[in-house]
């Protein structure tokens, strides 16, 4: 580190992550990587770092906002675009900079959940187990074509608007429900805002692609599920708390819903990202949805193509050097 440069505590890292920022930061930034998450009780790890770099599941509450701020931390960049796990009104408070990840390949996540789609319309997670067990029975792979089907995508931002463009070159008819629509994007898709009742009503596949507030806290729950066409497939790669899991659990064991593909969980902090094979799996909502056959899920892996990952260390890296060089920081990503 040179004598102008700083040091950065780097939270929740595994390999993955280590690859491209040490290049992206460069040498003026020491950048110090912890396996564990960032609460109020790890951020004693971060002193003397003047930035701190955090990802999904640290939980950067008020209480652990006011330790760094009291060992010195100016910087709190998020590795992420989303960033509901940070108590923004105590960082402005307490005067730390909050940057996030604005934008990074939206292709990544996009393709995702449609991967997520095709496999469990499909069954390609069953029958994938069946074929090494040599059993190559059919029984009970029948899913359905996507063509002429309809898709609702709630949210056209950059990452739903690739999910419809890409189910548009299914053939599907896709509706959208968005409360700031761009009408013109959608004329020239040939995709159709509608209110959320008539999405929920007339969709196949319903695919969320917001962001986690208030307001759309278990934006999915008992009576919203009511509302959508039975045998509905529902594909979640947002936010887990977008969805009420006991809601969900109760309209699976009805039969009301016709799949489930989930890159996110409420529950999954302290889940995800770990290998718990040797262990007992505390989390009974969690171990309920893994019974059943039509539910996919993955671990929150969306996000986990090398462009994406390249993206987010380029500006993660560029905001940690304009801490030190006192350049602005990365176009749209300071969040206070
Ligand atoms: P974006 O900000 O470009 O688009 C979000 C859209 O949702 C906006 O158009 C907004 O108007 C709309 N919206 C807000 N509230 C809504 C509501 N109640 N109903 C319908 N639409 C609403 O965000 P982007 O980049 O498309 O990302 C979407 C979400 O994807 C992020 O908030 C994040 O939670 C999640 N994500 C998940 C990843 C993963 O690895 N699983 C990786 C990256 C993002």
């Amino acid at each position: 580190m040179g004598p102008a440069g700083c040091s950065a505590a780097i939270f929740d890292t595994k390999p993955y992550d280590r690859i491209h920022l040490p290049a992206a930061a460069g040498a003026d930034i020491h950048l110090r990587f912890l396996s564990f998450r960032l609460s109020a009780e790890t951020a004693g790890a971060a002193h003397g770092d003047r930035a701190v770099c955090v990802f999904v599941n640290d939980v950067v509450d008020r209480e652990c906002l006011k330790q760094l701020s009291a060992q010195g931390t100016e910087l709190l960049a998020l590795r992420c675009t989303g960033f509901n796990n940070v108590d923004l009104a105590a960082a402005r408070e307490l005067g730390i900079t909050v940057t996030r990840v604005p934008i990074y390949s939206p292709y990544a996540v996009a393709e995702h959940a449609v991967a997520l789609l095709l496999a469990l319309n499909r069954r390609v997670h069953r029958a994938f187990n069946r074929v090494r067990e040599l059993n190559f029975s059919l029984q009970g792979l029948v899913g359905f074509d996507l063509n002429a089907k309809t898709a609702g995508i709630v949210g056209t931002g950059k990452i739903g608007r690739i999910v419809a463009r890409i189910l548009r070159g299914f053939g599907m008819v896709v509706v959208a429900y968005d409360p700031y629509p761009d009408a013109a994007w959608a004329a020239r898709e040939g995709i159709t805002y509608v209110d959320p009742f008539t999405l929920a009503s007339l969709s196949d596949v319903i695919s969320l692609h917001i962001p986690l507030t208030p307001e759309t806290h278990h934006i999915i729950r008992r009576e919203t599920i009511d509302c959508m066409k039975p045998g509905v497939i529902l594909v979640n790669v947002s936010r887990g708390a977008l969805i009420d899991t006991a809601a969900l659990i109760e309209a699976l064991k009805s039969g009301r819903l016709g799949g489930v593909a989930l890159d996110v969980y409420e529950e999954e902090e302290g889940v995800f990202f770990e290998d718990l094979s040797g262990t007992v799996l505390q989390d009974d909502l969690l171990a309920r949805m893994l019974t059943f056959p039509n539910v996919l899920i993955t671990a929150h892996q969306a996000f986990l193509t090398h462009e994406a990952l390249m993206d987010i260390a380029r500006t993660t890296g560029a905001n940690l050097r304009a801490l030190v060089t006192g350049d602005p920081f990365v176009e749209g990503s300071v969040l206070t």
